[in-house]
């Protein structure tokens, strides 16, 4: 008789969803705080003084989150990325990054923070072991980022932030800026011209209908197709093969040798057939899709002595009976649905 074929019980364990899409990205929010009120992302009226935001027993502690992270390398997650609201205003962030660094099994262990606080935290978060970050900005020009930010937080600490985070070994650092029209188109062709010749790579993002907040508007969205077309007209750029498989961003590099830029086009070129995340909220929801309308309860689960392989069981039914792709469905009709917000699940 043959011996039996050995098993490894790192790809033995993986799962795919109901459309064959595997689990690789655990995208988890540690706080829905933040010290900015972007318009399209908390905008006052709605995130005002008496906002009710998540009472402190009700969010998940740092080792809470890191069983759940445990739980989910064995089903395939690879990249883990923390986000917020602004994830730098949760206390003690670099003791939650020094025990997800402790996980096996990971490849990529990263942070989208609005920079705010960044280059104070660099070299903390970079000593406790976070590989990389992505900044979020808006605009290179203070009145535009200013109206856009909504608290006169000013452009130039954020660049503080981003080279601090340079310094500290967490580049090549990736720029996430949101496109709105009559708002920060002409943000696209300063930033593009701001980080050329360097490593930094700005992606340009198409405005979402994420949550039921902003008021999103069709007429809003600046198409990636326009955003590359003013892109180019200055800085002649071509397309370059995806990074890895679902990659979000698609790249292109100027044919002159200056670098990379990126544009996230999920309302015009929507990219669900691929998407491999899964996104855990800071009170410990399972969320299966940035336009899910509710999440999975995770934090019961946890406080009331499952075992690992509990976890991991819920876990793979969750992955295993999704089959959310928003994105490709977007039309009239959903863009009313009920969704949760950016700044609870953190984009
Ligand atoms: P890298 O690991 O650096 O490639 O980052 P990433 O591609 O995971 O990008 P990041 O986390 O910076 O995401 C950039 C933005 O893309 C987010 O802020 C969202 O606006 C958008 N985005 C990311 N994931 C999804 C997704 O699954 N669906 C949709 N519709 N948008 C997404
Ligand atoms: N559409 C697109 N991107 C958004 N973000 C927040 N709200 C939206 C939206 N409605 C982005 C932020 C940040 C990341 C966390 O998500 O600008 O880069
Ligand atoms: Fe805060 Fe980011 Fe939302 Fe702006 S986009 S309000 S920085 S969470
Ligand atoms: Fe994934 Fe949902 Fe975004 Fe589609 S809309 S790419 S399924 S998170």
């Amino acid at each position: 008789m043959a011996a039996p074929a050995t098993i490894h019980p790192m790809t033995d364990a993986r799962v795919t969803d109901r459309l064959g899409r595997p689990l690789r990205d655990l995208r988890v929010s540690v706080t829905d705080r933040c010290n900015f009120r972007c318009v399209y992302c908390m905008p006052r009226e709605v995130f005002g003084r008496d906002h009710a935001f998540l009472p402190r027993a009700e969010i998940l502690e740092f080792e809470e989150i890191a069983r759940v992270v445990r739980a989910v390398v064995p089903l395939g997650v690879r990249k883990v990325r923390l986000t917020g609201g602004e994830p730098l205003v949760r206390r003690n962030l670099d003791g939650l990054v020094r025990l997800l660094a402790g996980v096996e099994g990971l490849d990529d262990l990263t942070l989208t923070t609005n920079g705010s606080l960044l280059a104070a935290r660099a070299p903390a978060l970079a000593d406790a072991g976070l590989r990389r970050v992505t900044v979020s900005l808006d605009a290179l020009d203070d009145p535009t980022f200013m109206r856009m930010n909504d608290v006169g937080f000013p452009v130039a600490r954020v660049l503080d932030g981003i080279s601090a985070a340079i310094a500290a070994g967490l580049g090549p650092v990736k720029v996430n800026t949101v496109v709105r029209r009559g708002m920060n188109e002409h943000a696209v062709a300063d930033l593009a011209g701001h980080f050329r010749g360097t490593d930094t790579v700005v992606r340009f993002i198409e405005y979402m209908d994420v949550g039921s907040s902003n008021g999103w508007r069709m007429d809003d969205v600046v198409p990636a197709a326009e955003i590359l077309a003013t892109i180019d007209a200055r800085w002649p750029i071509e397309p370059v093969d995806p990074g890895y498989r679902g990659e979000v961003a698609r790249r292109w590099h100027y044919r002159d040798g200056g670098g990379e830029i990126g544009v996230i086009t999920s309302v015009t070129q929507p990219f669900c057939g691929d998407c491999t995340r899964a996104r855990l909220s800071a009170d410990g929801q399972l969320f299966t899709c940035l336009f899910a309308a509710s999440g999975h309860d995770l934090r019961s689960l946890l406080r009331s002595g499952a075992t690992d392989d509990d976890l991991a069981d819920a876990l793979r039914g969750i992955w295993s009976d999704r089959s959310d792709r928003y994105s490709e469905l977007r039309s009239l009709e959903t863009v009313d649905l009920p969704k949760v917000e950016m700044s609870f699940i953190g984009g």
